[in-house]
């Protein structure tokens, strides 16, 4: 065995396994998701956004294989608070898109089959990116669902199985926003408007 050959070896085998940690854990610099700036955040979401599409899609969830192909609503994903502090990123299909995106305020009537599909990205202490959960909402035929303004919420878990989901939960929230359809949009700061 030539010893020089057996150490580049193994020292190789290392740092590739570094690399994959890394990647698997993309670490940011601070445990307080408002504290990251622009430039940490597209590059937490370089690093998050291929297993966080691969994991939604993984049970072949009608949502969760799909909206990747949509309407991206900002420019990049953003902490507003609500969903648990976690960064935020909506993709509207073609039947939400060129209403969603003009981010009215009154009088908003989404057509029925629209659909909205949050990501999201929740910061450990440990200064990680965690893949959350993908948030969705779907317009239902006019009564569907009287009590949740004809809106279906539904979730993908980061391993692709379906999230349960209390509709008066999301509904009692999100129906703050009522004059907009129960629609609160991306922080304004990060909007993509058409
Ligand atoms: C405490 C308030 C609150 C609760 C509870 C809540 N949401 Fe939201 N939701 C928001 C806010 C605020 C936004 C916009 C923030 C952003 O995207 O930056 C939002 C955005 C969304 C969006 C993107 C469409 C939009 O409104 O612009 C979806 C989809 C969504 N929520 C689904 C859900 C589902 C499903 C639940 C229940 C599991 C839920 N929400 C519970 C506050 C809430």
């Amino acid at each position: 065995m030539n010893f020089r050959r057996f150490f580049t070896a193994a020292i190789i085998a290392t740092a590739a396994t570094t690399a994959v940690a890394q990647a698997a854990d993309c670490t940011v610099n601070a445990a307080d998701p408002f504290d990251l700036g622009e430039a940490d955040v597209t590059e937490l979401y370089a690093c998050i956004e291929g297993k966080m599409a691969e994991g939604y899609a993984k049970e072949g969830h009608e949502i969760g294989t799909a909206f990747r192909s949509w309407t991206v609503t900002s420019t990049r994903p953003a902490v507003a608070g609500a969903h648990g502090n976690r960064l935020l990123q909506t993709f509207a299909n073609d039947i939400a898109a060129e209403q969603y995106l003009k981010f009215e305020e009154e009088g908003v009537v989404m057509p029925v089959g629209a659909v909205l599909a949050k990501e999201s990205i929740k910061i450990t202490k440990k200064q990680t990116g965690r893949v959350g959960p993908l948030f969705t909402m779907t317009k239902l035929e006019t009564g569907a669902a009287p009590d949740a303004g004809d809106w279906l919420y539904g979730g993908v878990q980061p391993n692709g199985k379906v999230m349960k989901v209390k509709q008066s939960f999301c509904h009692d929230c999100h129906s703050a926003w009522e004059t907009q359809d129960m629609l609160a949009y991306p922080l304004e700061e990060v909007r993509i408007s058409n």
